[in-house]
């Protein structure tokens, strides 16, 4: 089985931090992690730097924040699969709660940008996840369902989804990491629904080395996604070992 371990380095970076980022990483890579698979997601303006540095045999996937439903047109800001693709990019980061919350993404949104990206090959990473208020209330489960359900709506064959739950209360700097107890019912549920057929399960909110292993321990969790603690290239390292049992 796939552990896989990676980092969006959410709006962070100039272009020779990302080298030096890749670089490092792409030095200490050569199969140092069997059974792991490393990711890391830049920001779009370092998507080619990066893929270039890791090189066309790198075991690390590359992924983009954020990509268009279309292929091209009057889209002013945006960029589209096929440019994320051309830079590199075989993962699209779908639907974080940061572009739910602040950049209008929404449940028919996400559906369109997972069928771009699987229309055009590449691996969609659907992020979802409770805000604290339904936490609390114990609707956990019902909610990150139903927002599953509607990222893949029509999405026949879902082999090649990754599905990230990452409850909104455990996100960020003023984020509460999560217990294994607080998230064991919501990935009983995706895996129930879900295990089977998708390509992995992750976990991300607050992720670090303190809780990185009990995190993976927690029933149907295949991997972790990971902020601040792998936004130095030490940190990922150090997350990469620890899961490898190096
Ligand atoms: P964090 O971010 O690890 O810094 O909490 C996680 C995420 O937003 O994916």
């Amino acid at each position: 089985m796939t552990t896989w371990v990676g980092t969006s380095w959410k709006m962070n970076k100039t272009l020779s931090e990302a080298r030096d980022y890749a670089r490092t990483l792409a030095a200490t890579d050569q199969g140092r992690w069997p059974g792991v698979q490393p990711f890391i997601i830049p920001p779009a303006t370092a998507l080619s730097a990066v893929s270039e540095v890791l090189g066309p045999r790198s075991h690390v996937l590359v992924g983009a924040q954020n990509a268009h439903w279309e292929d091209a047109g009057a889209w002013t800001g945006e960029v589209s699969v096929p440019q994320v693709a051309d830079a590199g990019a075989q993962i699209v980061e779908i639907g974080h709660s940061e572009r739910r919350e602040f950049f209008a993404e929404t449940d028919e949104t996400v559906n369109l940008k997972v069928r771009a990206t699987l229309r055009h090959g590449l691996t969609p990473l659907v992020c979802v996840g409770e805000p604290a208020d339904v936490f609390a209330s114990g609707g956990s489960v019902p909610y990150v369902i139903r927002q599953v359900r509607a990222a893949l709506d029509g999405v026949g064959d879902v082999s090649a989804v990754l599905v990230a739950y990452e409850p909104i209360w455990a996100i960020g700097a003023r984020g509460r990491p999560a217990a294994p107890s607080d998230i064991g019912d919501v990935l009983a549920a995706l895996r129930t629904e879900w295990g089977g057929s998708v390509r992995g399960l992750l976990f991300g909110g607050s992720v670090d080395r303190s809780n990185a292993r009990s995190i993976l321990g927690v029933d149907g969790v295949d991997g972790l996604f990971v902020g601040r603690a792998a936004w130095e290239v030490d940190g990922l390292l150090e997350l990469l070992d620890l899961v490898a049992g190096r």
